[in-house]
């Protein structure tokens, strides 16, 4: 009897053992951590079970619209021989290889005054790549930048004319539209002005999957535990948000620059109200006359397709998991879904490539008048072109 018993409590406290382990082997712990905090997890893994939107995802503008810069891996825009800009006869800065990385090197009569090194780079070169560089804890604009329609280097937007400028921070604002966070400190200086910091090591690039979903940690716990259960759980659902709540999800970061952020929109989560994060914008001050950069909200919302339909929202043509960058017919198709019967003159209807183009006429690629760059020798300003989200009536052959 004894000998039963003994063998009963050893199994009993085996089974406890067991039972502890595997409490401390469950899904939570073995999820990687997020510097965003215990509610986050990491891209790596929602597309553990979300295979299919994760590798088209990896090609979308997006993921790609900011990268650190790792040693001499620049990049395919560096091609030798276009790898210098020059101001005037005495003044050039040059794209060069060194020891340790790929620097803007700032000649004046031949002689070097100043290199700083390419560490990371904004845009997905869709239309653009601005790059930056770390001191201590702060972030600079390199003087150059790289455009597509010219491809090549010019002076970076706002930057001065005359001479190479390496002094302009490069605040956590780009970041909150660039980026999926960052760490940073804020003190005071002197007064009402204030200085950041900003943790190089706690940079999360591109915008990831919990950027726009929020967090998913306990999303992701759910269904590691539960994978019999097809229906999502603890992660916010679009088809469920209201249409302000849908354009406040993208209008977080495609809202302008005029807005005032009163507190960091990393925090943002679908379903926020976005008039808790903005000061409301004065009129007349973007508001009222909307740039066609970054400001895809407000010149949709002036359409009268916005305006007479009551579901458009910008998911209405675009799936921001996929690229169709260009894929102008797939675009069409979703102008006809709302509008088979359009209604065009025989003089219209005579242009032709009616069917799978509708955009060049009905949302033309207009100039920002924020933006703009600076080629070598031009004497005017070049123009920065974006489609312009008032969907309207244009001359018609503007392209
Ligand atoms: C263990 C597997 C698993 C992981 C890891 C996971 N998901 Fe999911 N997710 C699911 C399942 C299952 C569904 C429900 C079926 C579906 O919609 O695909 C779902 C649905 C979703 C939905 C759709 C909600 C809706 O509108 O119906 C979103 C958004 C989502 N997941 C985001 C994420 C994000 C972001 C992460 C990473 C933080 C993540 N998932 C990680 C299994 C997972
Ligand atoms: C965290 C900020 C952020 C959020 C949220 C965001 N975007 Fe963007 N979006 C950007 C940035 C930055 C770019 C520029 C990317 C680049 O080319 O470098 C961009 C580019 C785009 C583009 C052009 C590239 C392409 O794929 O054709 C589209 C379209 C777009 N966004 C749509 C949306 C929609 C729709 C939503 C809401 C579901 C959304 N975005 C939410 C920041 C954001
Ligand atoms: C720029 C914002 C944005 C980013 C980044 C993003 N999503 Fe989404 N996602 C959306 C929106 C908006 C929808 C809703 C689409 C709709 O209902 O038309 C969506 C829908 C989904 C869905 C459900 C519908 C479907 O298409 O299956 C899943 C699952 C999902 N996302 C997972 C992910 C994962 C995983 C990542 C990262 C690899 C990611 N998303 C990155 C905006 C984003
Ligand atoms: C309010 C959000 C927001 C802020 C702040 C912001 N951007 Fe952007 N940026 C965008 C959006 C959206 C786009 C793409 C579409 C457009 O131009 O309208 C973009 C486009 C770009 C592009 C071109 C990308 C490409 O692939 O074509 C670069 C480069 C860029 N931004 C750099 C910066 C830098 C540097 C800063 C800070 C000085 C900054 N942005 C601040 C939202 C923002
Ligand atoms: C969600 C449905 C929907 C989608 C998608 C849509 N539209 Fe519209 N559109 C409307 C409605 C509703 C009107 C107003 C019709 C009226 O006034 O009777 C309209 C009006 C227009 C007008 C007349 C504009 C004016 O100022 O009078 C044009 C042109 C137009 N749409 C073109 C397009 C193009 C091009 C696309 C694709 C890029 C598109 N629409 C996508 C619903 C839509
Ligand atoms: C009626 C269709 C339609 C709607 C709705 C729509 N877009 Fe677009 N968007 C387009 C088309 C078409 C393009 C051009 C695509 C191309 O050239 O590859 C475009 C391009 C863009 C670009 C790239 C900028 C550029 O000039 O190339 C951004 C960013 C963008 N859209 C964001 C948004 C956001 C944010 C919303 C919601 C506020 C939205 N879009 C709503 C049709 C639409
Ligand atoms: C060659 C330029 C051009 C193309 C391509 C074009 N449109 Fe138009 N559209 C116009 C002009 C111009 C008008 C004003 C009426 C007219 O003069 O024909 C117009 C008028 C409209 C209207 C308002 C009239 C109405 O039916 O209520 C809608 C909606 C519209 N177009 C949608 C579309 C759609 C959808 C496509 C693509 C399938 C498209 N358009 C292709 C130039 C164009």
């Amino acid at each position: 009897m004894k000998g039963i018993k003994r063998i009963l409590v050893i199994l009993g406290a085996m089974a406890i053992v067991i039972i502890i382990l595997s409490r401390c082997m469950n899904a939570a712990d073995q999820l990687p951590k997020d510097i965003r905090g215990e509610a986050y997890t990491g891209a790596a893994t929602c597309v553990k079970c979300h295979k299919e939107i994760g590798q088209s995802f990896t090609h979308n503008a997006h993921s790609l619209t900011s990268k650190s810069i790792v040693g001499q891996q620049l990049l395919q825009v560096f091609t030798p021989g276009s790898n210098v800009f020059s101001y005037d006869a005495h003044q050039k800065v040059m794209i060069e290889k060194r020891a340790g990385g790929i620097f803007q090197v700032a000649y004046v009569d031949g002689k070097e005054v100043r290199a700083e090194k390419f560490d990371m780079v904004f845009g997905s070169g869709e239309k653009a790549y601005t790059y930056a560089y770390w001191k201590g804890k702060k972030l600079y604009e390199l003087p150059l930048s790289y455009f597509s329609a010219i491809q090549n280097w010019a002076i970076s937007p706002g930057f001065p004319k005359q001479t190479f400028y390496y002094d302009r921070p490069i605040g956590s604002r780009c970041l909150e539209c660039h980026a999926s966070y960052v760490d940073k400190k804020v003190t005071q200086t002197s007064g009402v002005s204030t200085d950041e910091e900003l943790e190089r090591g706690a940079l999360i690039y591109g915008i990831d999957c919990e950027r726009c979903h929020g967090p998913g940690r306990q999303h992701a716990v759910f269904h590691l535990e539960n994978p019999e259960e097809k229906t999502a759980k603890f992660i916010a659902i679009y088809k469920t948000l209201s249409r302000k709540q849908k354009m406040d999800a993208c209008g977080v970061c495609h809202s302008g620059n005029a807005l005032v952020a009163q507190k960091s929109v990393f925090g943002f989560q679908p379903g926020d109200n976005l008039d808790d994060y903005y000061a409301q914008d004065f009129a007349g001050f973007g508001g009222a006359d909307p740039d066609v950069h970054g400001n895809q909200t407000e010149m949709l919302k002036g359409s009268n397709c916005y305006r007479k339909s009551e579901t458009m929202t910008c998911q209405s043509c675009h799936n921001t998991h996929e690229n169709i960058k260009g894929n102008l017919k797939i675009y069409s198709q979703r102008c006809i879904s709302c509008h088979q019967d359009s209604k065009h003159s025989q003089a219209t209807l005579a242009k032709g490539s009616l069917s799978t183009n509708c955009i060049n006429c009905h949302m033309p690629k207009i100039p920002s008048k924020l933006i703009t760059f600076q080629q070598a020798g031009k004497a005017d300003l070049s123009a920065y072109l974006l489609r312009s989200h008032h969907i309207g009536i244009y001359p018609v052959n503007s392209k």
